[in-house]
């Protein structure tokens, strides 16, 4: 059993990893400033796992925050760090906020972790990196390229900053690059909460077959694949979650083989924007109100993980499909619209 600080673990990805964490029998602590998340995300984890972490609220952008963190939790054996911001187009009109919030408090961590002698970070990193990739499926040896917008440069920056960490200080990290996550807890207990209108497709699909959303626009229909919408590789949260573990396991264990190391998170499928549209109408058994529209600026044409390298030295692969995570996502969208109108009546 393993003692685990996950920072932004109220979030969607932090929040089903701490489900998995608990289900492996580790002891998971929750920090979250709640800037994009709910204390009633705790609920559904101890609804499912039966179990209560500890959550403590702290805003770890300000450095005495994180002394806080490590005064209440002086012996973690690892740290799984999604707290950040992830709005693509908030990030080019905010660049500054999200070098401060994302970097200031990658940097702070990895200080406190070196200053107590302790190691093992988890890094929440993303395909993004990658931009188009020349080559598909896409390897870790695919190059970085300049990134799109300030938020994907927060994840090619934050890398470096973890690798030029372990390579200097007896510290040890694992940057996890992944494809697009979505979906829900089967249990429909957590799932995403986007705020506000969604930015990405498969909330916005869900609100469409909700009612919430009147239609959804199809960005590009004149990409170069099968149907001329653009592909990406959907991988369901609960894999995402279970990676996290294995690979934070591995820290933990000593297994790693290099201080620094980094892995794509992907099902290995690519599925166009109206395969998506497709498979949502059959888990729904309605059709969905979309209309076409021009090309979403700074979108790629495709993107999907080649996984041999998760696969063969995490021994890590997606179990679930696109349709899999489309049900879940799904149920936990009909379920957020039934505790609607329970409050409304
Ligand atoms: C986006 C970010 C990526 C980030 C990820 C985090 C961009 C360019 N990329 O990935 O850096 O790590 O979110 O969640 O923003 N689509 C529609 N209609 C919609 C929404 C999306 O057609 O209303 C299409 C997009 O054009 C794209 C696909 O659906 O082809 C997936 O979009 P999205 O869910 O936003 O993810 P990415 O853009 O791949």
């Amino acid at each position: 059993m393993a003692k685990i600080i996950v920072t932004g673990g109220l979030g969607f990805i932090g929040s089903h990893t701490v489900v998995e964490l608990l289900a492996a029998g580790h002891e998971p602590v929750i920090v979250d400033n709640l800037s994009n998340s709910s204390a009633a995300v705790l609920e559904g984890i101890e609804k499912i796992t039966g179990q209560k972490p500890l959550f403590l609220q702290l805003d770890l952008k300000q450095k005495n925050q994180v002394t806080r963190l490590f005064e209440q939790v002086p012996d973690p054996d690892g740290l799984i760090h999604f707290a950040a911001y992830k709005a693509v187009g908030e990030s080019t009109e905010k660049p500054l906020e999200y070098y401060e919030n994302n970097l200031g408090t990658l940097v702070y961590l990895l200080q406190a972790l070196r200053d107590r002698g302790l190691s093992n970070l988890i890094f929440s990193s993303s395909c993004t990196v990658y931009g188009q990739a020349e080559k598909l499926p896409i390897t870790e040896e695919s190059p970085v390229v300049p990134a799109e917008s300030p938020y994907g440069n927060t994840k090619q920056i934050g890398e470096e900053i973890i690798q030029d960490a372990c390579h200097a200080h007896a510290l040890q990290g694992i940057s996890l690059r992944y494809f697009n996550p979505i979906g829900a807890h089967p249990s429909a207990e957590i799932g995403e909460l986007p705020l506000g209108v969604p930015l990405n497709l498969v909330p916005f699909v869900t609100q469409t077959g909700i009612g919430l959303r009147e239609q959804l626009s199809v960005f590009g229909t004149d990409y170069p694949t099968r149907d001329g919408t653009a592909i990406r590789d959907y991988i369901h949260v609960v894999d995402l979650a279970k990676a996290h573990v294995i690979a934070v396991e591995r820290l933990v264990a000593g297994e790693n083989q290099q201080a620094y190391e980094y892995y794509n998170l992907g099902t290995g499928t690519g599925s166009t924007v109206l395969e998506v549209i497709q498979a949502f109408e059959k888990v729904a058994g309605k059709p969905l109100n979309y209309k076409t529209v021009a090309r979403r600026p700074g979108d790629v044409t495709a993107a999907y993980a080649d996984t041999t390298k998760a696969n063969q030295i995490l021994g890590w692969t997606a179990q679930k499909t696109m349709e899999d995570a489309l049900t879940d996502a799904w149920r936990w969208e009909q379920k957020l619209a039934r505790a609607r109108a329970a409050q409304a009546e």
